[in-house]
Parts: structure tokens; sequence; C-alpha cells
């Protein structure tokens, strides 16, 4: 049997381990930004779900220390940030004190999130959680986002994406999905992608 490209390290692996960031997953942030330019210098950064914390590297260095970065996980980060505008609190995104202290720290002009719940490898109840996390993070952006804020999401595939993006469509200009290449060809995740937050 040949191995899976989740027992093998790929292509994007390998260069996220060449680069100094813990995860591949920094090639799925870097395709999203380079198709909806959502990361603008001195924007101010919410990031759900962070651990180990390649995404959040990225946002750093391209702030460059403009800007603020809040991020939030259950498990500790495994980076050095390069810079001082950033906040990191380990903690369940649907706690209240987590939400409490995110939320102080707003508005934000991107709320990000790659959380993922921890798999049972029940389709249907692991699809369940995944919207959860996606109800909660829409929930954040329409606290603390300012007007024409962006928020980009994960889910996984095959249950109610399309009622998500017709909920955010309610409150975004445009909301889309968007599969980005460096996602493994048997993962089933898929991004959420909403920009001109409206208020
Ligand atoms: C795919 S990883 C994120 C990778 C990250 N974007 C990076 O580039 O390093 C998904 C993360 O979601 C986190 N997560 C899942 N449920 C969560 C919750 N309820 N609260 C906070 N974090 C959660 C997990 O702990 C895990 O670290």
């Amino acid at each position: 049997m040949s191995a899976s490209s989740y027992e093998k390290p790929d292509f994007w692996a390998q260069k996220a381990k060449k680069e100094g960031y813990p995860a591949r997953s920094v090639y799925k942030l870097a395709e999203i930004d380079e198709k909806f330019r959502l990361l603008k210098k001195g924007a101010r950064v919410l990031d759900i779900g962070a651990a180990p914390g390649s995404w959040s590297l990225w946002v750093l260095k391209r702030l460059a220390g403009s800007g603020f970065l809040a991020a939030v996980d259950l498990n500790p980060l495994g980076i050095q940030p390069p810079y001082g505008n950033f906040h990191f609190i380990q903690g369940d995104l649907y706690a209240p004190e987590v939400r409490a202290d995110l939320l102080a720290r707003g508005p934000y002009d991107l709320v990000l999130s790659d959380a993922a719940p921890a798999t049972t490898g029940n389709r249907l109840v692991d699809q369940g959680a995944s919207e959860s996390i996606v109800e909660a993070v829409i929930a954040y952006g329409e606290e603390a986002l300012a007007v024409g804020g962006a928020l980009v999401v994960k889910i996984f595939q095959g249950g109610s994406e399309r009622a998500l993006i017709d909920m955010l469509k309610q409150r975004f200009t445009q909301a889309r999905g968007f599969k980005p290449q460096a996602c493994r060809a048997e993962s089933f995740e898929t991004y959420l992608v909403a920009t001109g937050f409206r208020a």
C-alpha cells in the first residue's frame, strides 16, 4: 500500500520546514491572500485556531511590526514571534473569558480561522463540529470586525457550506468558497472567504 500524503512529507511540508514555518498550512493562507488581497500593512488581525503558529508567523512577518495580531488556540504555539505587536491566549474559542479577551482587543480588519475539531472518523460528526466552529468564528467577526473587514474560515466540505455562504452574503459584500492548491488532495477541507463587512 502506498503511503498517503499524511504519512509522507510532501512538497509543501518540506518547503515549510526550509522556510522556518512549523506547518505546511502557511501556504494555504498565502494562496488565499494572493487571490483576495486581504492583508494590508497596519491591519489588526485575529487568528482563531492558531497553533502551531504558521499563519500567525506569516501574518507577523507581513505586518513587519505594523498593526496588531491577536491569536487563540487550545494548544501552545511553536513559534518565536518576530515582533511585539502580538497577543496570544491559550484557551477555547468558545470560552466566555477567551471571547471577552479577544473582543476587547478589536476591532479587527481581518478575522482568520484555520481551526479544526479533533476528528472522530465519523464524517457527519466531524462536519457538525466544523460547522459549529464556523458559526462561532462568524459571531466573532460580527462583533469584532471593522466596517469593510474580511473573514476567512476553514470548513469541512459536504455539509452546510452553501447555507453559510448565503448567511455571509447578508453581512458582507462578497462571500464564496475557495480551496487552495496547498490543501492535501484527499482532504475534505475548504475555506469560506468573505470581504467587505457591512456592520
Ligand atoms: C490545522 S490547526 C491550525 C494550524 C495553524 N493555522 C497554523 O498555520 O499553524 C487547527 C487548530 O485548531 C485548534 N482548535 C480546534 N478547536 C479549537 C477550539 N475550540 N478553541 C481553540 N482552538 C481550537 C486546534 O487546537 C489546532 O491547533
